[in-house]
């Protein structure tokens, strides 16, 4: 075991033995490294003032990504690369994100713009030419209450005109940060400890297995998009921590002919990027998951084991076959992901069992797939519920059905009558609305904040119908188009 931090933060190397087990990267930099130019706004993950980049090694390749400071735990960051708004400044020079911002006069009060700068700084790292589109994605988790956001957009556009890279003193020192960041690699377990508790890191799959057997009480963190909210916001106290960010193994995309095997490790924006693919639904599904800094952050593994009755990928994932591979010791097995969930915070996880991947099939020639997200707000929202459709079609005649929905029940759950009323049926606008009528025995959903009850089965229903209008291209009519039209 290695009982000592160690990271890159702008080009100071720190090694630490002490810090606290779930430290904020945030309170590190703002209350210890007197570094503040990082602000705090909502600290759950929201606002994005917070943002920093971080670099780590993904397949021996340095990448940077935007990441919210706020909920991350400083010892998670083992073996990367830190920059903040303080790092991007050499000498006298802005660095041309900065210049930018400056030039297109896109901040007023500031207190959003670090956030913003280093939101723009990994996008300037990573893409070439980003549409207008593509930077209103990015900056979608930054909130700026000031400014406005058409400056701040044409400060990015201007970046890519002017595409100065060569100074760019990031992209300069890319190839030696990544040499040190390579030379810090080990398959030790990193351990910490504070009077509060204990922290680990382990670096492979066997000893993240040994360790949680030794420890079933541990609380996981993955991406800690959740998790770092428990801390922040609701101020528990976890101990001990087993964090899952060095286990290279559980980070892997196997694609076959078949489909995909996800580790439980693998990120959000990768799910979008790889799933995404596969159908417009799903790729827009993924773009109104959480922020950018969200999606870098949060995994998949984290999204179905949280077991939230309102996660956005079990209903996908459902209604699409997937199934899930727990492990546990040296024991894997491999269940429908469906089976999972089994009542409101109840999953079929025995203690030390953990998300080892996700299996999900390709989408065939004969599968049409529908998939909505409907919140009250269409960027970085919760869902109020989420509806996934999957029909296996013979000719005209539906052969297979799977529907799910989020937010209709305690759990992410398949809607088995209304897919009764399907199987067997030329697929038509009657036999989606018998089948829509069908979800009221299947589901009695709850009114709460984000929704009532009476509007959640009114949408559900509207939601198959509305996947029957656009299969068919039949004429819409106008009571059933008012009631959908609220997704996205
Ligand atoms: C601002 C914001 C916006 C968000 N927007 C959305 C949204 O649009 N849609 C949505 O669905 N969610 C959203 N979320 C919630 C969150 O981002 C997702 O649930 C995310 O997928 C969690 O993944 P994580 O890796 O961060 O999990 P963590 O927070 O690290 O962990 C979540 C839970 O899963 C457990 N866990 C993690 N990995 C494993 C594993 N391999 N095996 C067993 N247990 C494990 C942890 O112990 C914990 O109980 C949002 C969160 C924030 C802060
Ligand atoms: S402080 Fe708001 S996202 Fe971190
Ligand atoms: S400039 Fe004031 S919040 Fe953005």
């Amino acid at each position: 075991m290695r009982s000592i931090l160690r990271f890159y933060l702008g080009d100071t190397l720190h090694e630490i033995d002490r810090c606290g087990h779930t430290q904020t990267l945030l309170d590190w930099l703002r209350l210890k490294q007197r570094q503040c130019g990082t602000k705090e706004g909502c600290n759950e993950g929201d606002c994005g003032a917070c943002t920093v980049v971080v670099g780590r090694l993904e397949a021996g390749k340095l990448v940077y990504r935007a990441i919210n400071s706020c909920i991350v735990f400083l010892a998670t960051l083992d073996g990367c690369h830190i920059l903040t708004v303080e790092n991007l400044k050499t000498a006298d020079t802005l660095h041309p994100v900065q210049q930018a911002m400056v030039n297109l006069h896109a901040t007023q009060c500031g207190f959003c713009t670090p956030g913003i700068v280093m939101s723009l700084l990994a996008l300037w790292l990573n893409e070439n030419h980003p549409t207008v589109a593509r930077i209103e994605d990015v900056l979608a988790g930054n909130l700026c209450r000031c400014t406005g956001y058409r400056p701040i957009v044409d400060a990015a556009l201007s970046l890519y005109r002017d595409d100065d890279r060569e100074s760019d003193p990031v992209l300069i020192n890319a190839s030696a940060i990544a040499g040190k960041l390579a030379a810090m690699q080990d398959q030790q377990t990193l351990h910490l400890s504070d009077p509060e508790g204990v922290f680990f890191a382990p670096a492979n799959l066997d000893d993240l297995a040994s360790l949680y057997s030794s420890h079933p009480e541990a609380t996981l963190v993955a991406g800690s998009t959740d998790v770092g909210l428990w801390v922040t916001k609701g101020m528990q106290r976890l101990n001990p921590i087993i964090s899952l960010v060095r286990v290279e193994d559980l980070k892997s995309v196997h694609e076959t002919e078949a489909g995909f095997t996800f580790g439980a490790m693998v990120s959000l924006n990768t799910v979008y990027e790889r799933l995404g693919a596969m159908h417009p639904h799903i790729r827009e599904l993924l773009r109104r998951f959480g922020s950018e800094q969200v999606r870098n952050s949060g995994t998949i593994g984290g999204n179905i084991a949280n077991g939230s009755p309102i996660g956005d990928l079990p209903p996908l994932l459902i209604a699409l076959g997937a199934s899930l591979t727990l492990r546990s010791g040296q024991t894997s097995r491999t269940i429908p992901l469906e089976t999972f969930f089994i009542n409101y915070k109840v999953q079929d996880r025995a203690p030390s069992e953990f998300v080892e991947c996700i299996t999900v099939p390709k989408l065939g020639t004969d599968e049409i797939l529908n998939v909505s997200k409907i919140s009250k707000r269409f960027d970085e929202d919760i869902s109020a519920l989420c509806g996934a459709f999957w029909l296996k079609m013979s000719g005209s005649t539906v052969s297979a059905a799977r529907i799910a929905f989020g937010g209709m029940a305690a759990t992410p759950k398949r809607a088995q009558l209304a897919e009764q009323e399907l199987v067997g049926h030329i697929w038509s606008t009657e036999v989606a609305d018998r089948a829509a009528r069908a979800l009221a025995t299947d589901f009695a959903p709850l009114t709460d904040l984000r929704a009532t009850k009476d509007y959640r089965s009114a949408v559900a229903g509207n939601l198959l119908r509305r996947f029957a209008v656009e299969t068919l291209e039949v004429h819409v009519p106008t009571r059933v188009n008012q009631v959908g039209a609220h997704n996205g």
